[in-house]
């Protein structure tokens, strides 16, 4: 394998001002982004990257799904596309980079080919996959997920949001409509840019992380029903408060994720209390629960310990419990011999940088149970990412867009 040397760079400048543009959809008071999938914030940062890709002479096609696919031609059309992108919705309180990095990076790529005069034998092709954050539809990732097969476009389109919407209704009140089926659209390769989302890069002062491969994920919904009954006549000792069975289960969970570390990682996201009112002993409390680790096996373990331990509280405080499992998402290893392609521009470009293993779930763990995938993490600010604060520097994303184009480019013309 031939790694291709040139002194092609993208216009980080030019990156950059693309980043701070967009970041006005769905823009909070606090400097970070709200922008759910599917949200008219959501619609409009579509619309300006449709319009982008077109004025970059890119032909773009929607899925079933609202996923977006920009093409730019290869000299050999009969190459399947070497694919990269990410995603442009974010979590309620997110920020600037979680995504979009990605997705403008793969842009700025298209446009710095353009200007240089380059054709590619490959085509390229820049995607924007729907829902990557799970945060409106569960579970995340989905449109990736459904275009390698995972699930069917029209289980998919049948998700509802809390208020009953579904993925189906949402696409169609932002007027999207599909060109292509889901899973239509044919990827050789997929090349993935993102901030690392942890600590680990900024505290060891490399600028490139090269990602080995996602972890593994659990997602649960839940319900904890007790009774209701008066604030300031029911003992102590004859509630059946469903909060405080909730409360038992989040140190369960803080417990049970340190017996199994030091990957483990356990979080109750969401708790809902039913019919909440300030003098009633909270009768039901509806929570989510999200648990990681790099290994299979031990997300099988801490399961069955959180289940364990749910019946106990239960039976203790004579609640009932449910736990549903509504998202599996295995351990996932990259493509060895991609992660050491990205792993070999990153030190041709003169970048300190390191392997790592994704603590995020990201589209490219769906793409890469298909085709050749690998990631390419660049740092943020204090490891901080799903927050307001979330920041990158500018010369950190140029470094990893220049990652991202040498990779592509190399792909492209093998
Ligand atoms: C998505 O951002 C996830 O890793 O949960
Ligand atoms: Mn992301
Ligand atoms: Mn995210
Ligand atoms: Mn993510």
């Amino acid at each position: 394998m031939e790694t291709a040397r040139n002194n092609l760079r993208v216009d980080g400048a030019r990156l950059w001002s693309t980043l701070m543009e967009t970041a006005a959809f769905g823009a909070t008071p606090a400097g970070g982004i709200n922008r759910l999938t599917l949200s008219p914030a959501d619609g409009r940062v579509r619309d300006w990257f449709r319009a982008a890709c077109e004025a970059a002479g890119l032909t773009v096609g929607t899925d079933s799904l609202g996923t977006q696919f920009a093409l730019r031609p290869g000299r050999d059309s009969t190459r399947p596309p070497v694919a990269t992108g990410s995603h442009l919705d974010t979590q309620p309180t997110g920020g600037r980079f979680d995504g979009i990095l990605g997705t403008l990076a793969g842009l700025e790529v298209v446009r710095t080919l353009n200007d240089a005069g380059i054709e590619t034998e490959a085509p390229i092709l820049l995607v924007n996959w729907t829902n990557e954050e799970g945060s409106r539809y569960a579970p995340a990732t989905m449109a990736s997920a459904a275009h390698v097969g995972t699930f069917t476009a029209e289980d998919i389109l049948a998700r509802t949001d809390a208020d009953g919407v579904s993925v189906g209704q949402a696409l169609a009140s932002l007027g999207i409509v599909a060109t292509e089926p889901t899973g239509s659209r044919a990827i050789g390769a997929f090349v993935e840019l993102h901030i690392e989302q942890g600590p680990i890069l900024e505290a060891e002062a490399k600028t490139v992380g090269v990602v080995e491969g996602g972890q593994g994920i659990l997602w649960f919904d839940g319900t904890i029903t007790g009774f209701e009954s008066h604030a300031g006549t029911t003992p102590m000792p004859r509630r059946r408060d469903a909060v405080l069975g909730l409360a038992e289960l989040a140190l369960a969970v803080e417990r049970i994720a340190l017996a199994h570390g030091p990957s483990a990682v356990g979080t109750l996201g969401e708790a809902v209390i039913g019919a909440p009112s300030r003098n009633v002993v909270p009768g039901r409390v509806r929570f989510t629960l999200d648990i990681r680790d790099p290994r299979a096996a031990t997300l099988d373990a801490i399961e069955a310990d959180v289940r364990a331990a749910l019946a106990d509280i239960a039976a203790r405080r004579q609640l009932t419990a449910t736990l549903d499992l509504v998202w599996r998402q295995e351990p996932v290893p990259f493509d060895p011999a991609l992660v050491a392609l990205v792993e070999r521009e990153a030190e041709a470009l003169g970048l300190a940088h390191r392997r790592m293993v994704s603590g995020a779930s990201h589209d490219a763990c769906n793409l890469a149970l298909k085709v050749p995938t690998a990631m390419i993490f660049v740092p943020c600010k204090d490891g901080i990412s799903h927050n307001e604060a979330e920041s990158a520097t500018p010369s950190d994303c140029t470094a990893g867009a220049d990652v991202l184009l040498q990779t592509l480019l190399t792909l492209a013309n093998r």
